[in-house]
């Protein structure tokens, strides 16, 4: 049933002295020896082991304080790396909430640059030391964040990664995100409730993380490893009669997934955070980097059955120019369901789900565009990570200014933006804190009617969004959720008042 108790774990928090022998051991976070080349990567170490959750974190009496120590070093597809952990894992410890309580996180930086955190999908307020994407947390410093969910907050799967322009993508691909849900909802007929946070990531033979090429940033990171709780390829065990419930979240920085798993139908009950109307069967979801998928898995036969994701095209940055060509052609295996016992059905799902009412009519319209152009960044950041690529990644024709207000909205309005994307890749438009609701799309996709954080964009297409304003003030963020993009600039700000 959901939610159901949970055993709880400790956090492996690391002691201040076992993270600076980290982080001095390393000459710096990342790899300085460049893109790998053949024969220099590391092939995952352990495969087909039990899945395994992140430790879990429960709120108590209204609220959940945590400590997450952001540092070098954990383990991941079964080995030990120089890759990036929340307190020595990655990912990081599930953290667990109901609607009202109080989120108070220290976040340390044990890193050698800044970061920050972001709450991916909780409809907060993005001010002050609440869900702000333009803190700056310096290596060494620590921050309280302090972030109220609302009463009324929608019970639903989230995540958090650092948000720190610049270093989003570097600092997700090395391995820090992890899963932030907010409990409630109808029970459920389901013996089990799983977080399965997808990353990928590449590692050098010595284990640390390749510096991405100027043409692995402007086509998007993907990388060589995918990963599944931060393991690789590991087995989940089910019995027939016995359904459960599976939190996807793809936490790539750039890889599009499009699940399957073998045998069976995908029943899903929620997108991004919040509800469908009913159970939608799929034998393939698709999944921008962002978005997460609940869905229902019903087993009623033994057997072993793979879990995948199919090859996606989102287009080429730059054909001739070294766009990274796509890695497999074929499906990439994300986990097998291990099915044990005699056969049997599992309980119905509910008919009905408790879907958001659709939000009122929209009284303002607004556009906004994604750009890809030649030349490179007008007006450096300083940032190296960014200023060396020969194209320019845009909104209106704009590189991310944190200092400038791109768009004004009225607070209490619900507008109807139209999001066009002048390129050849597709790109996935995220809005933080102000779910949308998506009304159409170019490519006459069909909609799912219920709110959304991150949709996308087809390559020289648009989608149309319905967007009430109506919950926060104040001033964020929204961009491409190609997190190699949004570090070279296509970000922009939003004031709401
Ligand atoms: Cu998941 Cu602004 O990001
Ligand atoms: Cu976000
Ligand atoms: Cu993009």
């Amino acid at each position: 049933m959901n939610p159901r108790p949970i055993s709880r774990r400790r956090a492996l928090v690391l002691g201040g002295a076992g993270v600076a022998a980290l982080a001095a051991g390393a000459a710096g976070w990342i790899s300085t020896a460049g893109s790998p080349a053949a024969g220099t990567t590391l092939d995952a170490g352990a495969t087909r082991e039990p899945l395994a959750p992140p430790a879990e974190l429960t709120a108590r009496d209204g609220r959940l304080q945590v400590e997450l120590v952001a540092a070098t070093g954990v383990r991941l597809a079964g080995r030990d790396t120089r890759a990036l952990g929340f307190n020595g894992t990655s990912p990081g410890p599930t953290l667990r909430l109901r609607p009202g309580d109080e989120l108070a996180v220290r976040l340390t930086n044990h890193l050698d640059q800044p970061t920050n955190l972001h709450t991916h999908g909780l409809r907060v307020s993005p001010q002050g030391n609440s869900d702000n994407p333009f803190l700056r947390i310096d290596p060494g410093a620590s921050f309280d964040y302090r972030i109220p969910v609302p009463p009324d907050h929608p019970p639903g799967t989230h995540w958090y990664h650092p948000h720190y322009h610049g270093t989003v993508a570097d600092q997700l691909f090395g391995g820090l995100a992890g899963a932030l849900l907010v409990d409630g909802g109808p029970p459920l007929p389901v013996d089990d409730d799983r977080v399965l946070l997808i990353t990928d990531t590449t590692l050098n033979a010595d284990g640390t993380v390749p510096v991405a090429s100027p043409a692995e940033r402007m086509q998007g990171r993907e990388g060589q490893l995918v990963l599944l709780n931060g393991q690789h390829q590991p087995v989940v065990s089910a019995a027939p009669g016995h359904a459960q419930r599976w939190r996807l979240i793809n936490g790539c920085i750039s890889r599009v997934l499009a699940v399957r798993l073998e045998g069976h139908t995908l029943q899903q009950i929620a997108q991004d955070s919040t509800f469908l109307p009913a159970p939608t069967p799929h034998r393939q979801l698709v999944l921008a980097p962002g978005n997460r998928a609940d869905v229902v898995v019903q087993p009623d036969r033994a057997g072993r059955f793979t879990l995948l994701t199919d090859p996606y095209d989102r287009g080429t940055a730059m054909s001739g120019m070294g766009g990274t060509p796509p890695a497999a052609t074929g499906s990439t295996t994300l986990a097998t369901l291990a099915v044990d016992g005699p056969a049997a059905t599992a309980p119905a799902l509910p008919t009905t789900l408790p879907a958001e009412p659709p939000p009122a009519a929209a009284t303002a319209t607004r556009s906004t565009a994604f750009q890809m152009g030649m030349g490179g960044m007008r007006g450096g950041t300083g940032n190296t990570t960014t200023d060396a690529l020969p194209m320019s990644f845009t909104i209106d024709g704009r590189s991310f200014d944190p200092n400038r207000d791109d768009q004004i909205v009225t607070a209490g309005t619900v507008e109807e933006w139209t999001v066009t994307n002048t390129g050849p890749l597709a790109h996935p438009f995220h809005l933080h804190v102000w779910p949308f609701t998506v009304v159409a799309a170019s490519d006459g996709r069909p909609t799912t009617g219920v709110p959304q954080d991150v949709v996308l964009v087809p390559a020289t297409g648009w989608v149309r969004l319905r967007i009430p304003f109506t919950s926060h003030t104040g001033r964020s963020v929204y961009h491409c959720h190609i997190l190699d993009h949004e570090d070279a600039g296509m970000m922009a700000t939003i004031v709401v008042r």
